[in-house]
């Protein structure tokens, strides 16, 4: 049915979006780029801008933008194929017929699917008498849990490998290549935790040790199937359980959700021990407005909030209600529903902290508010956080409740970032504003130059980061990688349907103000500090690996990491 992206990319690559806008709007040079005004608003000054450089247009008025093909299903009220075929035309290229996929991609995905299919059966029938049984009844995990969460075993001395084709199972993750070319199993001595997708097909494990490795639980490797930024734990069996959950639950653990499911809280979901994202919100958001993230009362609770606000604000819309349960100190999910048992846990979910109310509470923080100069910081610290909010009521209460504290009229915070054009002013950042503006220049950066992709191999590394924007940006130069030769505006359309591609668009209008040069020498800055992974990221990333594996240096890593986790623990 659909049309080859390589297709698109070409066809794309061949025109020019100056000679696809000007025939219809009446386009005025202004330096590099042309502008007229906005055929998509009123205005009597000219806030469209359309840049041959980018092949992009966008106004800095109603924040229309896109590419060429955009342009054309906007103001030709076209639908997708016939103004893709208008610039076929254009650029001489044939569209192919409409026909089916990759018949060989497919096939893989087939076998790849069938080795999955396979391991689950074979771990669920490893089970019983094993010491994963064991574990689970000394957990107080009941037969109805190992049955809908299809609960499994992998013995100590494997066997699952002979039973499974040995191409799929390595593309699958279930086997791992040594060096001499055999094979050996990924998961030994593990309980086993299916993961499905939101069709409930398995595409991936989460393995507990029952002995004494150092990683804790180990999870299948990204593949093509199976996606860590994308998945969650538990959401298919929770669209099973209750077609109206009272909303979702997001919590960290695969154990929690299945603690809480059998306390009859079955409409928690967990992700795969990554900090969640913006596809995994948008997902959930998608199915229902209420969502509460469960954080641990400690300081890696209050970080995972902090992050998990950050990753939401884009998303939100008004309607949504986010809310925020920050447990004892010392407790997860799971301990914490078997101490107080389900209709305290419920109760304390209905009265969890709104968005909102955790939002104003992290904005004053460290600032007393009865010092003017504090009152001021409030409204500052509110600027940047709000920029990236599209929900006029909630802004609009935001802002309400700012003025409320401060005593001060916020003018300017009214509306999202946007609607003030990026003037091409200097700004002096304060310098400890932080990772999310390292990400913003990267994206600015690689926008403008998309070539800069050709000279950095951290799209893993990226991928693996839990800030916000990090895993986008590593898809983004994976992208460029596989076709260098994309310009920003056929990259962007690729990107149309993100969650995150509204500010991609405004970023993508701004003016790096430097040369390429020196662009190239602060981009390869930026993204090995976004691609240094934070210590208990790297830490698990280290241990999960076999120690025969590591090298020198890595080991000592590890034993640093570990020296000051122990440190860490020891002094609180
Ligand atoms: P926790 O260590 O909090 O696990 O990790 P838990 O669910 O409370 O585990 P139990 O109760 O001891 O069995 C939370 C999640 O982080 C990921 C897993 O997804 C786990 O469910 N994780 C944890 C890893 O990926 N690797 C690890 O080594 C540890
Ligand atoms: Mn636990």
């Amino acid at each position: 049915m659909s049309i080859p992206q390589a297709v698109i990319d070409d066809i794309l690559a061949r025109i020019d979006i100056v000679d696809v806008i000007r025939p219809r709007v009446p386009l005025k040079r202004a330096g590099r780029e042309w502008q007229a005004c906005c055929p998509f608003h009123n205005e009597k000054t000219p806030s469209f801008t359309v840049s041959p450089k980018k092949q992009f247009y966008y106004c800095f008025g109603c924040h229309a933008s896109g590419n060429a093909l955009r342009f054309l299903m906007e103001y030709e009220r076209l639908e997708f194929r016939p103004a893709l075929e208008t610039l076929a035309q254009m650029a001489g290229v044939a569209l192919p017929e409409e026909g089916p996929g990759n018949a060989r991609e497919a096939g893989l995905r087939n076998a790849e699917r069938d080795a999955l299919g396979a391991a689950q059966s074979w771990f669920r029938q490893q089970l019983p008498g094993s010491p994963a049984a064991d574990y689970l009844a000394q957990r107080g995990v009941d037969a109805a849990m190992v049955e809908r969460y299809a609960l499994g075993y992998a013995p100590t001395q494997g066997g699952l490998a002979r039973t499974l084709n040995s191409g799929a199972a390595q593309r699958a993750g279930l086997t791992l290549e040594r060096d001499d070319g055999s094979a050996y199993e990924r998961f030994r001595n593990r309980l086993m935790f299916p993961i499905r997708d939101p069709r409930g097909r398995v595409v991936g494990f989460g393995g507990r040790t029952l002995g004494d490795d150092k990683a804790k639980y180990l999870n299948s490797p990204e593949t093509p199937l199976f996606h860590k930024g994308r998945l969650l734990y538990g959401l298919y069996e929770a669209r099973q359980a209750r077609r109206e959950p009272p909303g979702y639950v997001v919590v960290e653990g695969y154990m929690d959700v299945i603690a809480l499911a059998q306390h009859g809280i079955d409409y928690a979901v967990a992700t795969l021990g990554t900090a969640a994202t913006a596809q995994h919100l948008e997902q959930l958001l998608r199915l229902h407005p209420r969502l509460t993230f469960c954080f641990d009362g400690d300081r890696a609770g209050r970080r995972a909030a902090a992050h998990a606000l950050e990753v939401a604000l884009p998303q939100l819309r008004d309607g949504h209600q986010l809310h925020f349960l920050f447990l004892p100190d010392g407790h997860d999910p799971d301990t914490w529903v078997r101490e107080i048992g389900a209709p305290a846990f419920e109760q304390a979910l209905a009265q969890a902290t709104p968005l909102s109310q955790y939002l104003l509470d992290s904005l004053a923080e460290g600032l007393d508010l009865s010092v003017l100069e504090d009152r001021a910081a409030l409204h500052e610290r509110a600027r940047g956080m709000l920029a990236p909010l599209r929900a006029p009521a909630l802004r609009a209460g935001l802002v309400q409740a700012l003025e409320a504290r401060s005593a001060l009229p916020a003018s300017g915070l009214s509306s999202p970032e946007a609607d003030a054009p990026p003037a091409p002013r200097r700004r002096a950042r304060p310098a400890d504003e932080g990772k999310p503006s390292r990400i913003r220049r990267a994206f600015v950066l690689l926008l403008s130059w998309p070539e800069l992709a050709a000279e950095t191999d951290a799209v893993e590394a990226l991928a693996e980061s839990p800030q916000p924007g990090a895993e986008l940006l590593s898809r983004m130069l994976d992208t460029l990688h596989a076709e260098p030769g994309l310009h920003c505006g056929a990259l962007l359309g690729r990107y149309a349907d993100e969650p995150l591609a509204p500010r991609l668009q405004a970023l993508a209008s701004e003016d790096p103000e430097i040369g390429l040069d020196d662009a190239r020498h602060e981009f390869a800055g930026l993204i090995a500090e976004l691609a240094r992974p934070d210590p208990r990221t790297r830490l698990r990333q280290l241990s999960a690996r076999p120690p025969s594996d590591l090298s020198a240096a890595e080991k000592q890593e590890l034993q640093a990491l570990l020296a000051d986790l122990s440190a860490a623990k020891h002094s609180t």
